[in-house]
């Protein structure tokens, strides 16, 4: 379960409550380990199957799909949002891939750089993705930045 085989492709309003599903559980596995319980609640109220729905409509919106949903993150412009990989199928470059299909599609825009908020969970992460402390964004414990290749140098980044 979420291998390098799991495809990754839009999301679909059907697959929301996997979604949120995997969130929840990713929070609580997972983030869990640096936020104490009230933090991961007001968290996991953020991320709601209705929200997920709300949020396609305004940014895009993708999924990591092994015949169900193990990961999902989603971009607007240059800007990386919601990177969550199932605790089942972390480690094995789900996250990764998932990172390069957002800054391939952003590098083919003609973007110069990639942003994200990051949580102190994902911060290390990021770092060895090649981002780079920016800022203290608001609402973020972390806002990194990495530059992009120039269009037309990343097409053999957008793995699937
Ligand atoms: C952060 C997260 C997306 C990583 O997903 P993943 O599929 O386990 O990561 P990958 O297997 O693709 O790891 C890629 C590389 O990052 C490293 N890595 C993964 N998680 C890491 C962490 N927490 N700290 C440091 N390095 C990490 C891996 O060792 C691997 O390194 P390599 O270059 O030696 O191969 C996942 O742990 C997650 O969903 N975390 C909780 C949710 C979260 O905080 N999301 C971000 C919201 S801002």
């Amino acid at each position: 379960m979420g291998d390098a085989t799991a495809a990754i492709r839009p999301f679909r309003p059907g697959d929301a409550g996997q979604v949120a599903g995997l969130v929840r559980r990713c929070l609580h596995a997972v983030n869990g380990r640096d936020y104490p319980p009230d933090v991961i609640d007001r968290m996991c109220a953020r991320f709601t199957a209705e929200r997920f729905v709300e949020l396609s409509a305004v940014r895009r919106v993708y999924v990591a799909d092994d015949g169900r949903v193990v990961g999902t993150v989603s971009r607007d412009g240059n800007r990386v949002y919601s990177l969550f990989v199932d605790p089942g199928a972390a480690g094995r470059g789900l996250g990764r891939r998932l990172l390069r299909h957002v800054e391939t599609l952003a590098a083919r825009e003609g973007h110069a750089h990639m942003e994200t908020g990051a949580t102190v969970t994902a911060h290390s992460f990021y770092l060895r993705l090649g981002y780079r402390d920016a800022d203290t964004g608001p609402g973020s414990d972390y806002l990194l930045r990495k530059p992009l290749p120039p269009a037309g140098g990343a097409g053999g980044q957008c793995s699937r």
